[in-house]
């Protein structure tokens, strides 16, 4: 059947019936199937295709059509995907992807997301089987931060939202229930290192404290927040006159990897009467490890952690998620009655509280089970040693930047991020790590570390081998003695 002749059929088969589903089940399930065999294909195959490659002109022209008024056929849908999207993702899947910090995902996880979008589920609230599945990820996540019953979790967009939850349950749990109502005066104080991530002070921002409420305070040699110079913030601000109330912890910065010493600040923040948040949006999984969870000691007292499954956990993009130690703190900052939400005793609106209670979000997508598939699917010995290989590999990676005259070590890797440098200039290391992009061979990012610019490979996914890290580093080298003759050449 031509093109002309099956839009034909479908449009006729439309006008039967007007509602979205399809014209045609068998021809539907035969794309679908197909549709499923690309992308299994896809994550099988990936080591064959280039890490990234630099969007086309006419491809990226593909995306500025007007917007459509006449059906188009699933297949030719699909045939655009295929053509001019799958070839031009970031190829974080790809084991060479080493760049921020991305997870590289499962087959699971895909697998899991098309059932999630077939049940369509809505998990603001409401009593089905999903939100279940949504409290049963937050209790294995209390087991395994060995936070009490009465905590409550809540799946996010990432830890960008986690964060921003995080401050603004600590300034209620702080400023009591009137600053639902009346804002926030002046005087609230938070702390964390210079090294943590942007979204805290965005946080601050976004709840309204504004970002100069938030004391950035020095790292040590290793990256870790100074705690004596914390404590001399802490008293200078109180001497102020202003009201300290919040302590953010980072469990793995994204630039180093650095864990801060978070039973030091536990017990600090205890004395001082703040809330303890633990910023540990891939480091926090890393309790999954049994050899990695003592680096991590102290992540057990936090008033709350925010973390990503997305990351480490390797669950397709996006599932960030937020636990808090005090569930009614939490629920007080968000839950707003409505009449239109009424809980009743039997029925759909059963069920005393709802996620909706939790965040800001009332609409909410089926991100636990992703989470629950890969979870069960793989097991948490299984997660916990890949993420042990990732460290593994890091060191490895170490090892042969140290024996390499012509690299620099720029910190010592203490997770899965090691920084570094070939030993030329800046722009020399920013042209290395745009050649290794533009090549396809591998995507690290880059970073300033003490004033340099670093490579920094962020080994998060769990299909990176020694062969990815070795070829990254042979074309660091090439491309280096590349960009440095280039250098010379122009007089
Ligand atoms: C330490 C840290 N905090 C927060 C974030 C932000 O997380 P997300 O991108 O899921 O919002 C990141 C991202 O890499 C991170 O490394």
């Amino acid at each position: 059947m031509s093109t002309a002749q099956r839009l034909h059929a479908v449009t006729a088969a439309r006008e039967a019936s007007p509602n979205l589903d399809p014209a045609d089940w068998p021809a539907t399930r035969a794309q679908a199937h197909a549709m499923l065999d690309d992308m299994l294909d896809y994550i099988r195959d990936i080591r064959t295709r280039p890490v990234w490659q630099p969007i086309p002109a006419q491809a990226r022209a593909q995306f500025r059509d007007a917007l459509p008024d006449a059906p188009q056929d699933l297949a030719d849908v699909h045939g655009e995907f295929m053509q001019f999207i799958l070839p031009y993702a970031a190829g974080n899947v790809h084991p060479g992807f080493m760049g921020w910090v991305h997870g590289g995902g499962t087959g699971e996880g895909m697998l899991a997301e098309m059932l999630a979008a077939g049940l369509n589920a809505n998990l603001g609230g409401r009593d089905h089987m999903p939100i279940e599945v949504e409290r049963q990820v937050i209790h294995w996540m209390r087991e395994l931060f060995a936070f009490p019953e009465s905590a409550s979790g809540l799946f996010v967009t990432g830890t960008s939202m986690a964060n921003l939850l995080s401050v603004l349950v600590a300034r209620h749990a702080r400023l009591g229930r009137a600053v639902r109502r009346k804002g926030v005066g002046a005087g609230l104080r938070g702390y964390a290192a210079v090294t943590a991530h942007r979204c805290i002070g965005q946080a601050f921002d976004l709840a309204g404290l504004g970002t100069n409420a938030l004391g950035l305070v020095p790292v040590d040699g290793d990256f870790r927040i100074d705690i004596a110079a914390l404590e001399r913030a802490i008293r200078r601000d109180r001497d102020a006159g202003m009201m300290p109330f919040m302590l953010v912890g980072t469990a793995g910065t994204v630039d180093t990897g650095a864990i801060d010493d978070l039973a030091a600040l536990a017990a600090l923040a205890r004395r001082e009467g703040l809330w303890f948040h633990v910023d540990g949006a891939f480091g926090a999984l890393g309790m999954l490890s049994d050899r990695i969870a003592p680096s991590l000691k102290g992540i057990e007292q936090a008033d709350s952690i925010a973390f990503d499954f997305h990351k480490w956990g390797q669950v397709p993009y996006d599932a960030g998620f937020f636990l808090v130690r005090d569930g009614k703190a939490h629920r007080d900052t968000f839950a707003n009655p409505a009449a239109y939400l009424r809980r009743e005793a039997r029925g759909l609106a059963g069920g005393e509280h709802w996620p909706c209670d939790f965040g800001p979000d009332l609409s909410r997508g089926f991100r636990a089970l992703k989470t629950w598939f890969t979870i069960k699917a793989h097991g948490r010995a299984r997660l916990g040693e890949m993420i042990e290989r990732s460290c593994d590999l890091a060191r490895r990676l170490e090892a042969r930047i140290l024996a390499e005259p012509r690299l620099e070590l720029l910190t010592r890797t203490e997770l899965n991020i090691v920084c570094f440098r070939y030993r030329a200039a800046d722009e020399v290391n920013a042209a290395i790590v745009g050649d290794l992009q533009e090549s396809g061979i591998a995507a690290p990012s880059t970073t300033i570390i003490n004033g340099k610019l670093a490579i920094r490979a962020a080994l998060v996914n769990h299909r990176t081998e020694m062969r990815d890290l070795e070829a990254m580093l042979k074309a660091v080298l090439e491309f280096g003695v590349r960009r440095e003759q280039k250098l010379r050449a122009i007089p």
